[in-house]
């Protein structure tokens, strides 16, 4: 597996910068860490098995036919195993992988570069691929369709447009935000799949087999704590598990049971759903300030000093997914299950009467 480009716009958000615990995105040290515990194979990658049955069909059907892959896209939060899905099938299809994403490709002879350096087979992996630029776009139409890359030479009135054959290759898209992306590009993609969220038992699983690999000390009640409080994403489950070794080494004698797990949690503030507090916050501004909602994302952003995209990409989908929070055309509005999970009484206002 080769990363091809940096991405260069890669940038902590405020919410990174206060606590990185529970933050799905990755960070730098994330990368390394993960490219170190990340599974090769179908065997090793945990959950997502609705995706795994159908790939590995797809997979087996592309190698009798003797083809490279259609162009796969996958969406959803971050943190649930895009990139970890697209090395496995590299491997499994037994070819490299190029590994970059869509705020390094700048500039027109950022993609011809990589394209023109592609073999036969290959997969090209893009990161945050809503995120590409017009023309870095539309040079991929038709390499992605056809295979071709159309190169321009000269200047104005000696202009000559010259195709340029590439090799077969596959593009893998990972995006968390499918509705941002361009319909022509959507298009292209032959296979599209939805990750999801992870349950308890599959969490415990990954925290166990990364236990395993970094020879930390845990047993199954111990990881089940962790687990739960992991907001259904892998990436912060192996975060969380390192956090927790650390204070099972100094607090104790290096080894994770539940009591351990959940004192070390309590002290990352991280309750019993996972919720760190930018997320509580959140809520509480919504019942204390705004009545339960509905509140635009941006008066929530402004009140709490962050910024919408952190709010709308880290924070939200796990709270809607939760139940606690609710998405409608006038705003957030936070849900029963949100306001007793805070300790407040539900208020019965005519709108949430008739909402709830
Ligand atoms: N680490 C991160 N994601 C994983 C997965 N899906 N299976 C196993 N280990 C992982």
């Amino acid at each position: 597996m080769s990363i091809i480009s940096d991405d260069k716009d890669f940038k902590p958000s405020q919410k990174e910068k206060k606590n990185s615990v529970i933050t799905p995105e990755a960070f730098e040290n994330d990368r390394n860490f993960e490219n170190c515990i990340r599974p090769k194979s179908f065997d090793t990658y945990i959950g997502q098995s609705g995706i795994k049955d159908t790939l590995k069909i797809t997979i087996q059907a592309a190698k009798q036919r003797e083809l490279p892959l259609d162009h796969l896209l996958f969406y959803g939060p971050p943190g649930l195993g895009k990139t970890t899905l697209a090395g496995v099938i590299a491997e499994e299809m037994g070819v490299d992988i190029k590994i970059t994403s869509a705020p390094a490709l700048e500039r027109p002879r950022d993609i011809i570069g990589i394209l023109m350096s592609m073999k036969e087979g290959e997969i090209l992996f893009i990161d945050e691929i809503h995120r590409l630029n017009r023309v870095t776009e539309e040079i991929l139409y038709p390499a992605m369709e056809d295979f071709y890359l159309d190169m321009t030479t000269g200047k104005s009135q000696t202009v000559k447009t010259l195709r340029v054959p590439l090799p077969k290759f596959t593009l893998i898209g990972a995006t968390t935000k499918a509705g941002e992306l361009s319909g022509p590009l959507r298009d292209r993609f032959g296979i599209i799949h939805r990750l999801e969220f992870y349950t308890e038992d599959e969490l415990a699983k990954v925290i166990t087999r990364t236990a395993g690999i970094l020879n930390i000390d845990i047993d199954e009640k111990g990881a089940y704590a962790i687990a739960r409080r992991s907001r259904g994403t892998p990436r912060i489950a192996n975060r969380l598990v390192k956090r927790v070794s650390d204070y099972a080494i100094v607090k104790h004698n290096g080894k994770i049971n539940e009591k351990i797990a959940n004192d070390s949690l309590d002290v990352l503030q991280i309750d019993n759903f996972g919720l760190d507090t930018t997320d509580r916050n959140l809520l509480k501004l919504i019942i204390e300030k705004y009545d339960g909602g509905p509140v635009g994302i941006e008066t929530i952003a402004a009140a709490l000093g962050e910024d919408v995209r952190t709010l709308e990409d880290v924070c939200e989908p796990f709270l809607l997914q939760a139940g606690l929070l609710q998405r409608t055309p006038r705003g957030r509005k936070v849900s029963p299950e949100g306001y007793r999970h805070l300790g407040y009484k539900i208020k019965q206002s005519s709108e949430q009467q008739s909402l709830f």
